[in-house]
């Protein structure tokens, strides 16, 4: 059988934490364990690898994948916006090395059953963790034509966010919409674009949407930042994969900001008011899939990989 999800940009993430000598390794969306595999493999030295995912089919996956590891691996079902507690109950006070590979897996998105997928019609369901209540059906079906107006906006940059209300609006007056087929029948002729050449499904910007806001994937990925940084140890690394400009821009921002010796890089009236840099720039430009690796992967395409490592404590002199 092969592998049930193809981590994306294994090579460059091995490469991210290449030399270091790592005791404690957090990974914040362990999916199918694959960049697992290769970073045990690359650092027989881990003594304790903390695989986070808040999907408990994801955690069972990798727990079989990565059954060599038994000893080192601990399994954790959480939001990896809980980071901090997730490390406090293990008596972890900070870690050498932490990974965000963010989004879905290619087994929820192959799952029709979760209603992730455009293609394979399912339940309007999207939930990452399924004991969470929140599911894009409750969206589609409760939510007012403005506000979902501004979520196909600002969650999708969908260009006819306010035909696409619309339309739900108007349809669910007849009868709740239930299925990913039903949204798609129903919003298929309002946002194909016969221009686009591209190749890419004109309802993939409302789907994005939907699925940030089920599970509130922008609303933690910020405050997760933060609380990893503080965790890392001197000298450790964060590397962050996104997959929209959304994501990746909360990302840059982040690590731009706390990269910074300036409070803020506009300043006041012309004033910058110093701060001590946290972290240093691995990745200037952010890591992007080749030309092979789309190919073999195209849901690689939009993938972006960004490396900070914490600023170590200069020696007193
Ligand atoms: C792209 S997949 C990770 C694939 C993995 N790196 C591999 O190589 O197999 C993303 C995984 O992260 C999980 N995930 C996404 N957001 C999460 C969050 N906020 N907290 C915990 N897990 C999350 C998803 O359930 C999914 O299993």
């Amino acid at each position: 059988m092969g592998a049930p999800h193809l981590s994306v940009l294994l090579k460059e993430v091995v490469a991210a934490f290449e030399g270091m000598c790592i005791t404690t390794f957090v990974d914040g969306t362990l999916g199918a364990g694959g960049h697992a595999t290769a970073l045990l493999q690359a650092h027989p030295e881990i003594t304790q690898y903390i695989g986070i995912d808040q999907d408990p089919t994801a955690l069972a996956i990798a727990s079989a994948r990565l059954e060599l590891w038994k000893d080192q691996c601990r399994f954790v079902h959480a939001n990896f916006s809980d980071i901090a507690t997730v490390l406090a109950e293990r008596q972890v006070a900070s870690c050498d090395g932490i990974l965000l590979d963010l989004g879905v897996s290619s087994m929820q998105l192959d799952t029709a059953e979760r209603g992730f997928s455009i293609n394979n019609p399912g339940p309007l369901d999207m939930r990452m963790n399924p004991n969470r209540t929140l599911t894009a059906a409750e969206i589609v079906n409760t939510w007012s034509e403005r506000e979902l107006a501004y979520l196909f906006r600002n969650y999708g940059e969908e260009k006819r966010w306010r035909q696409a209300a619309s339309a739900i609006a108007k349809a669910r007056q007849h009868q709740p919409l239930t299925t990913t087929q039903e949204l798609v029948n129903l919003l298929y002729p309002i946002l194909k674009d016969p221009r686009s050449s591209k190749g890419i499904h004109p309802l993939t910007l409302v789907f994005q949407a939907l699925r940030i806001a089920v599970n509130e994937e922008l609303d933690v990925l910020e405050s997760t930042l933060k609380h990893a940084i503080d965790l890392l140890s001197p000298g450790g690394r964060l590397a962050v994969i996104s997959f929209h400009s959304l994501e990746d821009r909360i990302v840059k921002q982040c690590f731009a900001y706390f990269a910074s010796d300036k409070e803020s890089t506009r300043g006041i009236a012309g004033v910058f008011k110093d701060k001590q840099p946290l972290l240093k720039m691995i990745t200037r430009k952010p890591a992007m899939p080749s030309t092979e690796e789309c190919a073999i992967n195209p849901r690689a395409r939009s993938a972006r990989l960004r490396v900070v490592e914490k600023v170590g404590i200069e020696p007193q002199t």
